[in-house]
């Protein structure tokens, strides 16, 4: 089955898979971004965070791969009053725009293996802004125990020596691991094992 297919398979199921409640993460960072910035959400899936930033006045591009979790996105902006912009794209294969964004956020992206990974995170710090804020949510290694959520290998996940290496040239980064409680839809639900990114180039 191609990756595709398997995203559209989950999302084919009635309901949103990781719920339409915004990534706690991404709320609690709210102070570093501001009405009328640009935000980029990568692999936004079914539009929980991209549609949370368009409802604090951003103005909000959400990427996907799949087309049912756009349309669930879409179905989400809708009900709650808000716009943004969608786009259907494979991100592995995409051209990056570049200092577009004052915001970009990447939350559980964690299908992209450590051979994709470092293209996708040139790709981030290319299309930021120069004082754009970077923040990324993923697992570490320790959830393959917890196994709540995420990807079953482990070079899908991510370390703070791998998150330091790539993005060390900002002006400002901010690594914090975690296990904490998550209780995102059925895809993320129970103790898990994080990472956060908190960024600015
Ligand atoms: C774990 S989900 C997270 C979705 C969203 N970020 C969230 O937190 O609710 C991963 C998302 O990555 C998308 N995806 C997988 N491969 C992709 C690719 N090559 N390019 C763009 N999106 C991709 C999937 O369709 C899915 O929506």
């Amino acid at each position: 089955m191609s990756e595709l297919q398997r995203w559209e398979d989950r999302f084919a199921e009635p309901g949103y898979w990781y719920g339409t409640e915004a990534n706690a993460f991404l709320k609690s960072q709210a102070h570093l971004f501001k009405p009328g910035q640009t935000a980029l959400a990568v692999a936004d899936g079914e539009g929980r965070n991209g549609v949370w930033l368009a409802e604090q006045g951003l103005d909000v591009l959400s990427v996907d791969i799949s087309p049912t979790a756009l349309a669930k996105a879409r179905a989400l902006a809708a009900e709650r009053g808000v716009t943004l912009r969608m786009q259907q794209s494979d991100i592995t294969q995409w051209e990056w725009p570049k200092a577009c964004f004052d915001l970009i956020v990447v939350i559980f992206i964690q299908w992209a293996s450590a051979d994709q990974l470092p293209g996708l995170f040139a790709g981030m710090k290319q299309a930021l802004k120069p004082g754009g804020v970077l923040l990324i949510q993923g697992y570490r290694a320790e959830q393959l125990k917890y196994g709540t959520g995420g990807p079953k290998r482990v070079d899908q996940l991510y370390t703070r020596a791998m998150l330091q290496q790539a993005f060390g040239d900002f002006a400002q980064i901010d690594i914090r691991e975690h296990d904490d409680l998550m209780r995102e839809g059925k895809g993320h639900t129970g103790m898990s094992a994080l990472i956060d990114l908190v960024g600015r180039k």
